[in-house]
């Protein structure tokens, strides 16, 4: 299938922007709709001036409709904030369902059980039938139901950067001795475009701290990706920075099992396109990430603690957004995993 018809909803939001610029570089599929609340509409690059040289492939951004949506497209991405963004990837999905529109949700809210979602996120559920058709699209872990969907839930940005850092220890993640601590860090776009005081450049510069610990709703949705048998303590912390996450997890593995760590890391990113572990004595740097789908891991068994310590960078926007939708678009379409995203960042 060539020259698939791509909707996006939300291209004016940082994730759906990212969207914007993956989709029309991707050789097989081509923008035919963008719309959002009705608050920007027209010429996408007249918002947007980074865009400028992709204007004459940009169709104007409407107010969504989501019949026209599922009549427009073969594929809709939608990247609108939690509570709407599910309630219309579903609306989508259902109107298009006989002529097997598929949609990628990039929101939290098709991702975990209701009981879960309106425990976490303090919001109605959407529809058990609408949660239970979702794939939960992380590629390392669900490849070949991804390939056989047509309704994605793509992962949330911290739950991506955690969950790979560990799942490559396979097996041994059910023999871990107690919780896995993970300390994260983010750039400022992960909290959305819309304006807030505390995100502001006079009061973030200069400054780095913890915020919505004990309660950030990407704490269920790792322990999920990770199977549900182990418990996690998540630490999310905002960096002055625009984009970028930077993890790390300490896994308490019995101690017998550290010889075989290197080797487990090495065989998992082998297959992996986008899982890359690097050499030994290399660290991660969200610059070297940032811009592509990318995620880079290290690890160090440190014997004193008896901890593993797992280091995993991504960009926010990339395989923790908009890089990883493609990624899953690409699979649902039977395409090479990397079509569209071979993307080199930019270091300085
Ligand atoms: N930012 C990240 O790093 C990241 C990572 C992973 C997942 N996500 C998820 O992706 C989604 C979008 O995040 P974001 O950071 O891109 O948000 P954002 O920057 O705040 O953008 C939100 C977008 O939604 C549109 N919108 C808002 N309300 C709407 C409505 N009622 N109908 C139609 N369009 C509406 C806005 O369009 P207008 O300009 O027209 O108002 C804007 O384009 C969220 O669910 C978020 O959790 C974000």
């Amino acid at each position: 299938m060539a020259n698939v018809r791509v909707g996006i909803v939300g291209p004016t939001g940082y994730a759906g922007m990212e969207l914007v610029r993956l989709v029309a570089g991707h050789p097989r599929m081509t923008l035919v709709y963008l719309a959002g609340s009705g608050a920007r509409t027209g010429p996408l690059d007249a918002h947007l001036p980074h865009l400028h040289p992709l204007a004459d492939a940009l169709p104007p951004v409407e107010p969504l409709d989501v019949r026209k949506a599922a009549d427009a497209c073969d594929l809709v991405f939608v990247a609108l904030p939690s509570g709407e963004s599910g309630r219309v990837a579903w609306g989508i999905f259902q109107s298009g369902r006989d002529r097997g529109v598929k949609v990628i949700d990039l929101s939290g809210d098709l991702r975990l059980p209701p009981d879960v979602y309106e425990a976490w996120y303090g919001k109605p559920a959407l529809p058990r039938e609408a949660i239970e058709e979702a794939c939960y699209g992380l590629p390392e872990r669900h490849r070949q139901s991804i390939r056989e969907a047509a309704l994605i839930a793509n992962p949330g940005c911290y739950a991506t950067a955690c969950a790979l850092a560990v799942l490559p220890l396979g097996d041994l993640l059910a023999d871990v001795t107690g919780p896995i601590v993970f300390d994260a860090k983010s750039g400022v776009t992960g909290a959305g475009r819309a304006p807030k005081e505390h995100l502001h450049l006079g009061e973030l510069a200069n400054d780095a701290y913890p915020y919505r610990v004990g309660k950030h709703q990407h704490t269920p949705e790792i322990e999920q990706a990770l199977g549900g048998a182990v418990r996690v303590l998540l630490t999310t912390q905002l960096l002055p920075v625009p984009r970028g996450i930077l993890a790390c997890a300490y896994v308490p593995i019995p101690p017998d099992q550290a010889p075989m760590v290197y080797d487990r890391y090495t065989s998992f990113c082998e297959g992996e396109p986008f899982v890359r572990f690097l050499r030994e004595g290399e660290m991660p740097h969200i610059k070297a990430v940032n811009g592509t789908n990318e995620c880079h891991l290290a690890v160090h068994w440190d014997e004193r603690s008896r901890l593993l310590q797992v280091f995993s960078a991504i960009d926010n926007l990339g395989k923790g957004a908009a890089g990883q939708a493609v990624q899953n678009a690409n699979l649902m379409l039977g395409w090479p995993e990397r079509e569209g995203l071979n993307l080199v960042p930019l270091w300085m």
